[in-house]
């Protein structure tokens, strides 16, 4: 039974989100938002929406809420306004989520380079996000961000590429909790950040 999310009182609590626990009960949870960061191609939206399925609660995508409010791609944003205003819109829509959606999704995958601007780190920490990093080796995620998908405009020089990487990845490890996602399924990734992070008794499974 999924619950209706309109009435809790716990739902004014900043950083909460309010969940159906499942088993037959009508009883409602809070939980904090389980934020997903990582380099392109860790995984961060298809781990997000399994561990939403998994735990019952909503998923939302920072840079699919990105794409819907400025209606243009990421590449196009990239392209025709530049990394400056492209951040600039990031940063924005974080704020726009954990501040002024009712309820905040109860997961959240970032866009990887949200989390290495301070100013997005600093937010969801006064928010009580629970932070994990999803990780992989340079190659593999070189790799999965050649299958086709979304345009990644900082991912088309190889050199680059692997630069950024190795700049970004002592910001990342700040994260509560980090999950190597090397050789694993996405299934087995959500469940591994489910057993880290949500407390059991959220979980229903
Ligand atoms: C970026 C990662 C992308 C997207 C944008 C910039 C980055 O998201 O936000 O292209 O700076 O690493 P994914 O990590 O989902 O590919």
């Amino acid at each position: 039974m999924r619950a209706t999310l309109s009435l809790s009182p716990l739902q004014k609590v900043r950083n909460m989100n309010v969940q159906g626990y499942l088993s037959g009960e009508r009883r409602y949870v809070a939980q904090p938002m389980i934020v997903l960061i990582g380099f392109m191609g860790a995984g961060k939206s298809s781990v997000g929406r399994e561990l939403a399925r998994m735990i019952g609660t909503t998923f939302a995508d920072l840079d699919e809420e990105i794409v819907r409010t400025a209606g243009r791609t990421i590449a196009e944003i990239f392209q025709h306004d530049g990394e400056a205003e492209f951040r600039r819109l990031e940063r924005e829509q974080l704020r726009v989520v954990l501040e002024e959606t009712d309820p905040v999704p109860g997961v959240l995958a970032l866009g990887g380079g949200a989390f290495v601007q301070l100013w997005n780190e600093e937010l969801l920490r006064e928010n009580g996000a629970t932070i994990v990093f999803l990780d992989a080796s340079v190659e593999e995620l070189q790799r999965r961000c050649h299958e086709p998908g979304v345009a990644r405009p900082l991912a088309a020089n190889e050199r680059k590429f692997r630069e950024l990487y190795q700049k970004r990845r002592e910001t990342y490890a700040r994260a509560h909790f980090t999950v190597n996602t090397q050789g694993r399924t996405v299934k087995q990734v959500a469940h591994e950040v489910m057993l880290l992070a949500v407390p059991s008794r959220h979980r229903t499974q």
